[in-house]
């Protein structure tokens, strides 16, 4: 067993309460390898924003969940060399069973998320407050799910949204003991989010999505007031970046986000934690696509991996600053 204190690690309980007092939210980050750690950590150092580093259970299985420990203890490492120790979080994403919540915990884990949203509502609150009772012993911070997102969440997908249900959000909070709470309110996972059939142009002519479904986070919010609220499926997907993906031989279609005003908007309100995975993803792919494109001779990958990294770094200090709001908070 290895706490997630020896690693300098925090849980998420208060940050989440800053953020709540603070109408910011927490940027949660996916990674899997070293360059977007080191991007995540850099931006946020500068910055001076709290972090969520996220791991799904595909992330654990390519990196290692070993390695992945190392990585964290390092990361807050780099950050005091960097000059400034923000509070990091270890936070497993879309945990599917209590074994996968437990083996995180005991490998370094300070937060981990039980999704059983794909579930019947009293299985849902059996699993999570499952993990829950475990989780709590050791100060590890839960995240549960109610509401299913369009899209795919490792090899579930659904074909529509199931919004959340206002009127369970209390039941479910109280009966698992959760400490925060996703929910469904029109974002997606991926760079598909919507089609563009589903959207208006405006006068600029650029596409703009169905606005998400505020009345129910307001509602949610009234049933359980003060309580952190989470964001999955929340990239914007850069349009500059989807052009260059493809300006260099890359074949992404239809690729629409979340119109980062929509989330600047839920920053404020008692949504805590805002996830972003695909945005990464595509920064990343566009600066590899171009240094292929243009430069095919080089083939040290550093000379790729650097500039994506660079790019990275970039995305997430815009995210922190001009989106989330969380710079300047840790
Ligand atoms: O919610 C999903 C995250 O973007 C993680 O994706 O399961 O492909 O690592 P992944
Ligand atoms: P995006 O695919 O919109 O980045 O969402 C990531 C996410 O919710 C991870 O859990
Ligand atoms: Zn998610």
């Amino acid at each position: 067993m290895v706490s997630y204190k020896d690693l300098g690690l925090v849980n998420s309980k208060e940050i989440f309460a800053k953020a709540f007092k603070g109408k910011y939210a927490i940027p949660a980050f996916n990674f899997n390898n070293m360059e977007q750690l080191q991007a995540i950590i850099a931006a946020c150092v500068e910055k001076k924003s709290p972090v969520i580093l996220q791991v799904s259970s595909g992330a654990r299985k390519y990196a290692n969940q070993t390695l992945l420990r190392y990585m964290a203890q390092g990361a807050v490492e780099y950050a005091k060399e960097l000059g400034y120790p923000i509070p990091i979080v270890l936070h497993l994403d879309h945990g599917d069973t209590f074994e996968l919540c437990k083996s995180c915990i005991e490998f370094g884990f300070s937060s981990v998320m039980i999704d059983g949203s794909h579930h019947p509502y009293d299985k849902n609150v059996e699993e999570t407050a499952k993990v829950v009772e475990y989780a709590h012993k050791y100060d590890v911070t839960v995240e549960g799910e109610l509401g299913v997102l369009a899209g795919i969440e490792d090899d579930v997908k659904a074909e529509t949204h199931t919004y959340t249900e206002p009127s369970q959000v209390e039941d479910f909070v109280k009966k698992t003991g959760v400490d925060s709470l996703a929910i469904s309110i029109g974002t997606s996972h991926g760079a598909n989010k919507f089609k563009p059939d589903q959207c208006t142009r405006n006068a600029q002519g650029i596409l703009v999505p169905p606005p998400l479904r505020f009345d129910i986070l307001e509602e949610v919010e009234k049933r359980i007031p003060g309580f952190p609220i989470v964001l999955h499926g929340a990239s914007s997907v850069p349009q500059d970046k989807v052009a260059t993906i493809n300006q260099f031989g890359g074949a992404l279609k239809d690729a629409i986000g979340i119109p980062e005003d929509q989330l600047r908007k839920a920053a404020a309100s008692a949504v805590c934690k805002i996830n972003i995975d695909s945005d990464g993803r595509l920064a990343m792919t566009a600066a590899v696509r171009e240094v292929f494109a243009t430069k095919p001779g080089e083939f040290d990958p550093r000379k790729y991996l650097g500039p994506a990294r660079d790019s990275l770094k970039e995305l997430y200090m815009h995210k922190v600053t001009d989106v989330l709001g969380s710079a300047g908070q840790a």
